[in-house]
């Protein structure tokens, strides 16, 4: 297949917050999922999102397919913007459409959708503007997110707050700072999970990964904080955690999790690929924090990789099976 790779490259820019770029792609994915497309005989040519001559680019160029990882360029929307534009010219994509990557961007309206299906998700409030009251019902600690971030932009262990007095001060920082409303969540004290799906001729459920914060005590960090993110599996700064894959659950536990990952994926409306990041609380129920369609597919360092791994699949066997599965839905459409 003659197929186009879109993708935003993360820069480095002394000017911009450190966590400016974090949702874009390194050069080391990028060039990882080109090989491997080219090792299965395709033809790739890699489009940076950013070029000024995008849709004339692809208006000249004949491409099967696009296998799209751009996270966009700004805007509270941005993952849906590549797909939008390909929309638009008529051009097939792999993973999920517009709508679907627009819906899970925003963190509350996907949540309502998974509170309507009964999928658990935890207990929240958006907070709009600074000087809203805290909706009594809720029970601290909670956790303060920006509502459309991802790459765990702005989450930070000064995030769970004890009080009334550290939530209002955070929520007016997450305001000021992202230029967005913040979601206050009840936060689940429980083991990190996070489940891969891969629609690969049919739906496969990866092994469950869990990730285990207990050996990066020294560093002060307990939850998948942006510094856990970032600097994961620095040693000096303690930031180490341990991959469980497939996580030590119990079978029943296990089918649970996989359940509401799965019905996370079609009530989002995914395809495809996508991860779904949970929180198991000491009940065993599991509470989806977000669905991610553009999980990070670096070789090395993303955790949907290492799920493919442990079901004996290779990173090309990976990359390959995204493309297909997007080649075939569109040869029936
Ligand atoms: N309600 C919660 N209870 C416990 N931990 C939470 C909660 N919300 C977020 N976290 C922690 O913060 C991390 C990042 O949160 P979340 O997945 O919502 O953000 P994100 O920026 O969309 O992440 P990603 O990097 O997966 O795109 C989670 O993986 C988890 O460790
Ligand atoms: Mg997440």
């Amino acid at each position: 297949m003659k197929v186009a790779l879109t993708y935003n490259l993360k820069k480095k820019d002394e000017n911009k917050p450190a966590d400016y770029f974090s949702e874009c792609d390194s050069e080391q994915t990028i060039n990882a999922i080109m090989g491997a497309l080219e090792k299965r005989g395709h033809i790739v040519e890699a489009v940076d999102m950013g070029r000024p001559d995008l849709v004339s680019f692809f208006r000249k160029s004949q491409v099967d397919m696009v296998f799209n990882i751009a996270e966009g360029e700004r805007g509270k929307f941005r993952e849906s913007q590549m797909p939008a534009i390909l929309d638009y010219l008529d051009i097939p994509y792999t993973g999920s459409k517009t709508f679907s990557l627009a819906l899970a961007m925003n963190k509350t309206t996907t949540k309502k959708i998974l509170k309507a299906e009964n999928i658990p998700t935890p207990d929240f409030q958006l907070f709009s503007k600074d000087g809203e009251e805290l909706n009594p019902e809720l029970k601290f600690p909670l956790i303060v997110k920006p509502n459309c971030e991802g790459s765990a932009k702005g989450i930070n262990k000064s995030n769970v707050v004890r009080n009334k007095e550290g939530l209002y001060a955070k929520v007016r920082e997450i305001i000021d700072l992202y230029r967005q409303e913040a979601l206050v969540e009840e936060f689940i004290e429980g083991r990190e999970l996070t489940v891969g799906i891969l629609e690969n001729g049919k739906v496969e459920i990866l092994p469950i990964l869990e990730i285990d914060f207990s050996n990066c005590k020294d560093s002060g960090e307990y939850f998948y904080s942006w510094r856990m993110k970032e600097f994961q599996g620095n040693r000096e700064l303690g930031l180490v955690p341990t991959f469980h894959c497939p996580a030590r659950l119990d079978k029943e536990t296990e089918e649970r999790v996989k359940d509401v990952a799965f019905k996370t994926h079609r009530a989002v409306g995914c395809l495809d690929i996508s991860r779904t990041d949970i929180r198991l609380d000491k009940f065993n129920v599991p509470y989806v924090l977000e669905i991610n369609p553009l999980p990070g597919l670096d070789p090395k360092e993303s955790n949907f990789p290492l799920m493919a791994y442990a079901a004996g699949m290779n990173y090309e066997d990976l990359i390959e099976a995204i493309l297909l599965s997007a080649h075939e839905r569109e040869r029936l459409n």
